[in-house]
């Protein structure tokens, strides 16, 4: 089985992303560790435990750092609404969450580690980007970061930045800049990850408690509870499970079709801030550092996603 450790900001993609992990047979989550951007560190970290338990999963969950390195912190309470999950709940957990924090809970588990482990990040890179900086020497035990982050072209947040890159971009420079390997699941590829409606149609089928919270979630998502519809204005009525495809990565790499190149995080511009510049004319004589996403199976991969829930219900 592949070591990982998961660090989220549930988040409703982040749960949907969760769930194909638990119901992985490949992978052996280690640690989940959580980051601030689509809600507070509170709400994430208490989403994360709460769904935790409702599965039956027993993983550590540890706090992360509740700010970015420098940006005062921005959620997206407009997509993933007050809670950070939509409308639905979970049993508040009986478990509570770690003693440690995202940071010693990293670097106890990959000092321990017998074999490179991989980081899959779905959320701004705050905690694995204070990693690398803090304990450099750590580098050799990490395989390789899929993340959820960046796009080659256009932005969810400015014409140019993707959410979790525009929230913490200093840290996601120190991320692309650490010579790890990087998978880079960014808009380019996650806006082909979708969910249609015939698909959700199907999930509704199921009628188990998961699906059906699911569902409410991936409602709420789509149109935003009663707010500004956000999916149906901007994306067409369809439903982009973006921080599935940086698991999904790990669990099957062959669903995915990438190449690699040198990609550098904009950290300044009043438009730029937060870009992944992707250097795909080889323009800047640095070495590639990013393998970049940009198509994937959405067929086989929903009807994997639907077999998860399907597993787990
Ligand atoms: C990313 O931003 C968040 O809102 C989602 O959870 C995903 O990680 C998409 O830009
Ligand atoms: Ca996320």
């Amino acid at each position: 089985k592949t070591p990982v450790i998961i660090d989220c900001d549930p988040g409703i993609d982040d749960i949907m992303a969760l769930l194909f992990a638990f119901a992985s047979e490949t992978l052996n989550i280690l640690l989940i560790t959580t980051s601030a951007g689509n809600q507070t560190q509170d709400k994430t970290v208490s989403n994360a435990l709460n769904f935790l338990d409702y599965m039956g999963q027993n993983v550590e969950v540890a706090r992360g750092l509740d700010q970015p390195f420098y940006k005062d912190l921005q959620i997206a309470d407009h997509v993933h609404g007050e809670s950070g999950i939509g409308d639905v709940t979970f049993p508040i957990s009986k478990r509570k969450e770690s003693k440690r924090y995202a940071m010693e809970a990293m670097v106890e588990t990959l000092t321990k580690a017998t074999e490179p482990i991989t980081i899959i990040a779905t959320g701004p890179l705050t905690n694995v980007g204070a990693l690398i900086l803090a304990y450099p020497h750590l580098k050799p035990k990490i395989k390789q970061i899929s993340l959820m982050g960046g796009a080659a072209k256009g932005g969810n947040v400015t014409p140019t930045a993707e959410f979790n890159i525009h929230v913490d971009p200093d840290a996601a420079d120190i991320v692309f800049r650490s010579g790890i390997p990087i998978t880079m699941s960014g808009l380019d590829v996650t806006h082909k990850a979708y969910l249609s409606q015939a698909d959700v149609n199907e999930l509704e089928h199921f009628q188990t408690n998961l699906s059906d919270k699911l569902v409410s979630m991936i409602r709420f998502y789509q149109d935003g509870g009663d707010r500004t519809p956000f999916h149906e204005e901007n994306y067409n009525d369809v439903i982009r499970l973006h921080d599935l495809c940086a698991v999904a990565y790990v669990v099957d790499p062959s669903l995915f079709e990438g190449d690699d190149y040198f990609v550098s995080v904009e950290r300044m511009g009043t438009y730029t801030n937060g870009a992944t510049v992707v250097d795909y004319d080889k323009r800047s004589g640095q070495t590639p550092n990013v393998r970049v996403l940009y198509e994937v199976n959405r067929e086989k991969l929903v009807s994997l996603f639907l077999r998860a829930v399907k597993h787990c219900s």
